[in-house]
């Protein structure tokens, strides 16, 4: 298996058997650590990292050392030309001839899509602000499959903070595609975002279950009312005991619990009032004293803050520093892997199927923009053209191919039409029954009546629904 060339931008880019491949790899990495110094001789890896980090940075940069390659490093936007007002494409282009791989952690969900679309080298997401983190994915799920030997029926508990956290976007992906059911713990007002919940869903072939109050009373109040249980290919046993209760459940065990501490540093940019740190889910040594907890992985990408006690350090079932540990193996995996100089003797190559690729695009550029104010594509706006895949015709549901975000433009119109007469060129409310009659090729799309009028068209009998 040759991943030689590619970008790990999202858990998408990866098929199961590369992430088992990447894995084989790492394994073997980890057992000759101080054997590996001649596997990118010659190489330089590229270190930008925009935003803090300890073991992201350090762990690529140790792993690039000890394949024998050199590093280049920026970590401070400041001391670079994008506080002049360079755009990330230029950056990208100017790094991507200075180094063969670039890695890349930065504040804007998508940035580092546009990294790997202009560097012309392998660019791999190191945290692109609240979107992803898939190589914190890989030595999350190394870590567990280290420790159960599968993934496949496990029950994994989501901690914390799940709206900023990219970590457990990443994970949740990753988890459901193995076949892991997934348990949500927010803190309150952080439950896992609702385009993260549908992409489970409809792309995984998840099953969301919600639970009513009477299982809350019953558990406690322990977890939130929403479970994944995701089907894959064939039903597991969860998901076909229709009637099963979240207790009955809860005391067959959790396998591993992932903490996550609150983002602070997004919370304050999406300038959200108040502060959670009261209520914030704390994992300590009392509550894995409860039944359902007894054998439980647990796991954390820290940093932690105080949603971690301390006095589980020495618990033989922490697992948060032997992941960190087993970061340096699994980068160092992955960097070989793609910079071509190894290849993974496991698995098939099963590119086709990754999921997320069935999607039609929409891609005409005007119309319409992502919502979310920390996309790539909204603060690069001067070259990046919004582009989306379409969802669901209804109601009319658009993700943003940076961010993954959606937003549920309201009106419609078609090219078709508006090439007639002036007359002709009318604007309709998305959920009304236009919305079936114009062809796909021609659908035009605007999130806003002003700028369907700013393009000449005006309101049809129907721009209201
Ligand atoms: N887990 C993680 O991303 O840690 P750093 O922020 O220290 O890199």
């Amino acid at each position: 298996m040759s991943l030689a060339g590619r970008s790990l931008v999202t858990m998408d880019d990866l098929s199961n058997d590369e992430v088992e491949g990447v894995f084989s790899l790492a394994d073997g990495m980890a057992d000759s650590l101080g054997e590996q110094s001649s596997v990118c001789q010659g190489k330089i890896m590229a270190s930008l990292f925009f935003e803090p980090s300890t073991r992201t940075r350090m762990s690529f940069e140790a792993a690039m050392l000890r394949l024998g390659g050199r590093v280049i490093t920026a970590v401070d936007i400041g001391a670079t030309s994008l506080a002049k007002g360079e755009s990330i494409a230029d950056m990208a282009r100017v790094v991507g001839s200075y180094a063969d791989i670039i890695v890349i952690r930065h504040p804007w969900e998508g940035s580092a899509k546009v990294v790997a679309d202009y560097a012309g080298v392998p660019v791999i997401n190191a945290g692109d602000g609240g979107h992803e983190h898939p190589t914190q994915t890989l030595l999350d799920l190394y870590t567990i499959k280290k420790e159960r030997k599968t993934i496949k029926g496990l029950k994994v508990a989501l901690w914390g903070d799940l709206k900023y956290g990219r970590t457990v976007h990443s994970l949740a992906y990753a988890l459901a595609r193995f076949g892991a059911t997934i348990l949500f713990r927010p803190a309150p007002g952080l439950g896992i975002p609702d385009h993260v919940v549908r992409k489970l869903t409809a792309e995984y072939g998840g099953e969301l279950r919600r639970y009513g109050t009477a299982d809350q009373s019953e558990t406690g109040g322990l977890f939130s009312l929403d479970a994944i249980y995701v089907t894959p290919s064939t039903p597991h046993q969860l998901a076909m005991m229709a009637d099963v209760s979240l207790q009955v459940e809860l005391e067959k065990g959790v396998d591993a619990i992932y903490v996550t501490r609150l983002q602070r540093e997004r919370r304050d940019a999406a300038k959200v009032e108040g502060d959670t740190r009261r209520e914030y889910p704390v994992v300590d040594k009392r509550l894995l004293r409860e039944r359902t907890f007894k054998e439980t992985l647990v796991m954390h990408p820290l940093p932690r803050v105080d949603e971690l006690a301390y006095e589980l350090d020495a618990d033989p079932r922490s697992m948060y520093f032997k992941q960190a540990a087993r970061g340096v193996p699994v980068r160092m995996a992955l960097i070989s892997l793609l910079l071509g100089s190894k290849k993974a003797d496991t698995g098939r190559d099963d590119r086709s199927r990754k999921p997320g690729t069935s999607h039609p695009a929409y891609n005409r550029g005007f119309g319409v923009r992502c919502q979310n104010r920390n996309c790539v594509s909204v603060n690069e706006e001067k070259y990046i053209k919004p582009e989306f895949k379409i969802i669901s015709l209804k109601p009319l549901t658009l993700r943003c191919i940076y961010c993954e975000h959606e937003t549920f433009p309201k009106y419609v119109a078609s090219a078709e039409w508006h090439e007639g007469t002036l007359k002709s060129k009318r604007y309709h409310s998305s959920d009304s029954h236009w919305m079936k009659k114009i062809r796909p090729e021609n659908l035009i799309i605007f999130d806003s009546e002003s700028e369907a009028q700013s393009r000449g068209f005006l309101p049809g009998k129907y721009a209201e629904g």
